[in-house]
């Protein structure tokens, strides 16, 4: 028989398509899984993912960030108040592409997680895959850490790797690490809210 858990409450911030959240989501919604999706996030009001966010019944907002202008923090603080409305425990960013300042990093130390297309500390940034291949890696693949004010440089909490293969295109080998991130967060999350949530 199945114990109840006491489902942590998490917030999901993305930018486009939410193939990340929607793994999310789906551990999510089985039983025995020790979260529950209390609101999705997108600073694009046209992001894919808020349409299937939706169709999965999660509840959704889009905070635009284009009339904050230069003004992070201002955007920041918006995403704050929503996160805090809905009674969120933990927040995921799952493709979310905004830089962060300290005002959110701070708010939510210890409690927000990211994952990142590559085995940090290396390639932190963008385009890992093509500098994966470039710089003539046998191993690639992707880490979930803990959201520091430095960009992708948190705690690691864990990694998956893949093998980079002869001839491997960017966009192939994004494909493979992306088959292990869909693994990955949902599992790394688990554990993470089993260990510091113990009650859960
Ligand atoms: C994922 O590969 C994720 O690791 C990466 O963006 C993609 C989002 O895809 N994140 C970063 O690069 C953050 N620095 P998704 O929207 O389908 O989850």
């Amino acid at each position: 028989m199945s114990r109840s858990v006491k489902k942590i409450r998490v917030g999901i911030l993305i930018s486009g398509r939410g193939s990340n959240m929607t793994a999310l989501i789906e551990a999510c919604a089985r039983p025995e899984y020790p979260a529950s999706v209390a609101l999705v996030i997108s600073n694009k009001p046209d992001a894919a993912g808020l349409e299937v966010a939706r169709q999965a019944g999660c509840p959704t907002l889009a905070i635009d960030h284009r009339p904050f202008g230069k003004d992070r923090a201002a955007h920041e603080h918006v995403i704050d108040a929503a996160l805090r409305e809905a009674g969120v425990q933990v927040v995921c960013l799952a493709g979310y592409m905004r830089l962060l300042t300290p005002f959110l990093t701070q708010a939510w130390s210890g409690r927000m997680l990211n994952i990142h297309p590559s085995l940090l500390p290396d390639f932190p940034g963008l385009h890992t895959h093509e500098r994966a291949i470039e710089a003539g890696k046998r191993q690639h693949g992707c880490t979930i850490h803990l959201v520091t004010e430095e960009m992708d440089e948190g705690p690691v909490l864990a990694q998956a790797s893949v093998n980079v293969l002869p001839g491997d295109t960017p966009d192939d080998l994004a494909a493979r690490v992306l088959k292990e991130e869909h693994r990955l967060y949902p599992e790394a999350l688990d554990t993470f809210i089993r260990t510091h949530f113990p009650e859960s």
